[in-house]
């Protein structure tokens, strides 16, 4: 077997963790250190995703939320925010077919304050092209920010009046409602912080951090990270 077939039935031997969600960090310094430009390293970043995508449907995961863009990534320069998000945009028409070919669910998570109309009519319909596949729940978190997603959430539920709450009932109201919590959260690029990406869903999430920036991570790294997760001793609180 080749290493990577080998790596595969290693990881496939272990608990395949339910849900992954990872932040997708290094894209300009990967472009910086080759003399590109900032998009050139975001562009490279697809390429990355569309492996992660494949290597997690392979691995039977169900559920991986990635970081595409942030509410706070409205901080750069306007014309890199906007080709992040026409970035997204136009990756994620020409790849629809194939997702939904795969048995891929897309999703979205964020919020739609700031977005384009045209934009959210096209992230709709890719929910319902895919909705009824049983694959991969693919959940992207455009716009997405988890302080935002918590005020939105009250603010939806004092205008409901409803007198909450438990924490599964607001947790019912968030972006997240049908998915559960993600068991990992993996970071590239090096830095060790959140990055307001699902704080409150989070809370008993499993860190994994890499130096590896995110053009360059790959499928046999994150099958290390999961290796990883699997010798990881998970107490929430209690005695094991
Ligand atoms: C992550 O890469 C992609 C987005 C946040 C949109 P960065 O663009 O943050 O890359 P660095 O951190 O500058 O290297
Ligand atoms: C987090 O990365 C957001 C995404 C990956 C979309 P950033 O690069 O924006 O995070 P900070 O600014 O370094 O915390
Ligand atoms: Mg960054």
């Amino acid at each position: 077997m080749k290493a990577k077939e080998e790596l595969i039935a290693q990881v496939k031997k272990g608990t395949i963790p339910t849900h992954i969600a990872i932040i997708m960090d290094g894209n300009g310094r990967w472009a910086k250190q080759r003399g590109l430009s900032r998009i050139k390293g975001h562009q490279a970043g697809v390429k990355a995703v569309r492996k992660i995508v494949e290597t997690s449907g392979n691995l039977g995961i169900k559920y991986l939320t990635i970081y595409a863009f942030s509410t706070e990534n409205w901080r750069r320069p306007e014309n890199e925010a906007k080709a992040v998000l026409t970035l997204i945009e136009n990756t994620l028409m020409k790849e629809i077919n194939n997702l939904a070919k795969n048995n891929v669910i897309v999703h979205f998570i964020g919020s739609q304050k700031g977005l384009k109309k045209s934009f959210i009519e096209k992230i709709n319909k890719a929910y319902q092209k895919t909705k009824n596949n049983t694959g991969l729940n693919l959940i992207i978190a455009i716009n997405y920010g988890g302080r935002n997603e918590i005020i939105e959430t009250i603010n939806n539920i004092l205008s409901k009046q409803l007198n909450i709450i438990t924490e599964t009932e607001f947790s019912n109201y968030l972006y997240t409602s049908k998915f559960p919590d993600p068991d990992m959260v993996i970071r590239t690029s090096g830095e060790i912080r959140i990055s307001n990406f699902l704080i409150w869903q989070a809370a008993y999430s499993e860190l994994w951090f890499t130096k590896t920036l995110w053009p360059d991570f790959n499928s046999e790294e994150y099958m290390q990270a999961i290796l990883d997760f699997q010798k990881r001793n998970r107490k929430f609180g209690g005695v094991k």
